[in-house]
């Protein structure tokens, strides 16, 4: 047996969906074990962007599995749409994708009380496909599952019900009846479609490993939105971190072996919250436009800055990564001078951990250690040794910082632009 999991250590968007598309190939089962489709993974396929929401990346691979474990939260319409348009590329889904019978699903009103919350309560900028509001019902056991789906009874007994305690909170905004009319008539043609599917996926995941299968698992979103470390309120409603996908995937904690940390050379956040690093100024738009940052499920602008160190020493203690992987470093390449944030200060005390404040997270000022520009082309370089001095100390410096070792530098969105800095780590 041998597991790996992947996963993002800022807020998201570290290119996570290359990175499982790199190492998909040496897996046999690629693993979702938490979010919905709020995530947005960009391939590139048959030379063109390809967005992914909810289907792990290694479908691709004609003959990987692909699972959907209980820890993520459905949208059926979502799931359909993009089966559907891989159909239509010729990739072949059937007895191939499996979504758990545990997976929670996420109905018309969570994302209409996903954009209401939105503008009653604290603004966290959601991506509005009602992920928030489908993990309350699972957390106030009134939820959906996928097998709860399938048994029309149960379905639509608790449709009626949930509609009753939604009642208040979708007043003024939706007819209940014409809502769940809408519910019920869309129900064949999405059950239909789920029922092939739907699995006991994590039983599945023992028997993988019982034959010695390597297995691995991609996180959606980054620790620094992850519901318990992430920067609360303004996080998913999930556990993106290492230890999420125990509980999201059905396996026991010693089934880990490793834990493979995405980081991107800069950092990044949409949405509402705090984001110490942020520049507003000319070098914040370069990294925009350069890193092409526009989210992949909202097309919404994101907000960019400096590496921040502490918010990635802090992923690295979390999830306990030793091995990282670190994306977009090409995208720095025509900087004259860089700067890396080594701590925070607040009210002239310095912090080095990540704060749980919010207060201090609000307005810590970051403490930066400035280095000079790479002066020299990063975009093709195929070794380490290859790459402008600037850039290896950028990179070995990152690493010091941070206390896990970069292993490999991914330099553009082709799966081939990847360089193996440590070339004797075999990640299953
Ligand atoms: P929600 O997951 O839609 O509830 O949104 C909560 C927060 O997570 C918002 O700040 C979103 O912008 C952010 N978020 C959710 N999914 C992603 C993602 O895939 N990448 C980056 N940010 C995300």
């Amino acid at each position: 047996m041998s597991t790996l999991v992947v996963l993002g250590t800022q807020w998201g968007d570290e290119g996570k969906g290359k990175v499982v598309h790199y190492l998909s190939r040496q897996a046999d089962y690629i693993v979702r074990y938490q979010g919905g489709n709020n995530a947005g993974h960009t391939l590139i396929f048959e030379d063109k962007p390809f967005v992914l929401h909810l289907v792990p990346s290694g479908v691709l691979f004609p003959e990987k599995y692909c699972l959907i474990t209980n820890g993520v939260v459905i949208d059926l319409e979502s799931l359909k749409e993009e089966v559907d348009a891989l159909t239509k590329k010729k990739v072949v889904v059937k007895n191939r994708l499996f979504v758990s019978e545990q997976a929670h699903i996420i109905l018309p009103y969570h994302k209409i009380i996903d954009g209401i919350l939105e503008d009653w309560n604290v603004k966290i900028g959601t991506t509005k496909k009602g992920i928030g509001p489908a993990y309350a019902d699972k957390v106030k056991r009134i939820g959906i599952r996928a097998v709860d789906y399938l048994e029309k009874d149960v379905f639509e007994d608790l449709i009626e019900k949930n509609l009753i305690e939604k009642a208040a909170i979708l007043k003024g905004k939706i007819d209940i009846e014409i809502l769940k009319k809408r519910i019920f008539e869309d129900y064949n043609k999405l059950s239909e479609f789920l029922r092939p599917f739907v699995a006991n996926t994590s039983f599945m995941l023992e028997e993988a490993m019982k034959e010695n299968k390597k297995i691995l698992f991609e996180s959606a979103q980054g620790t620094l939105l992850d519901l318990d470390f992430g920067t609360y309120p303004f996080v998913t409603s999930s556990n993106p971190i290492a230890g999420g996908v125990c509980s999201g995937a059905g396996i026991g904690p010693t089934k880990i072996n490793g834990v493979l940390g995405v980081v991107k050379a800069y950092t990044t956040r949409v949405g509402e919250g705090p984001f110490a690093v942020e520049l507003f100024d000319e070098v914040g738009d370069f990294l925009r436009k350069k890193g092409e940052e526009y989210g992949a499920t909202t097309g919404r602008p994101r907000r960019c800055g400096w590496f921040d160190s502490v918010v990635v020493r802090h992923s690295v203690r979390v999830n306990d990564i030793r091995n990282l992987i670190l994306t977009k470093l090409d995208c720095m390449e025509d900087l004259d001078k860089i700067k890396i944030c080594v701590a925070y200060k607040y009210k002239n005390k310095i912090y080095k951990e990540f704060p749980a404040s919010r207060t201090i997270q609000n307005y810590a000022e970051p403490v930066y250690e400035e280095m000079p520009g790479f002066q020299g082309k990063v975009k093709g370089v195929m070794s380490f040794e290859n790459l402008p001095v600037n850039a290896q100390r950028y990179i070995k410096r990152l690493e010091e910082l941070v206390g896990a070792s970069i292993d490999l530098v991914s330099l553009g969105r082709r799966r081939e632009e990847i360089i193996e800095v440590n070339k004797n780590v075999s990640w299953f």
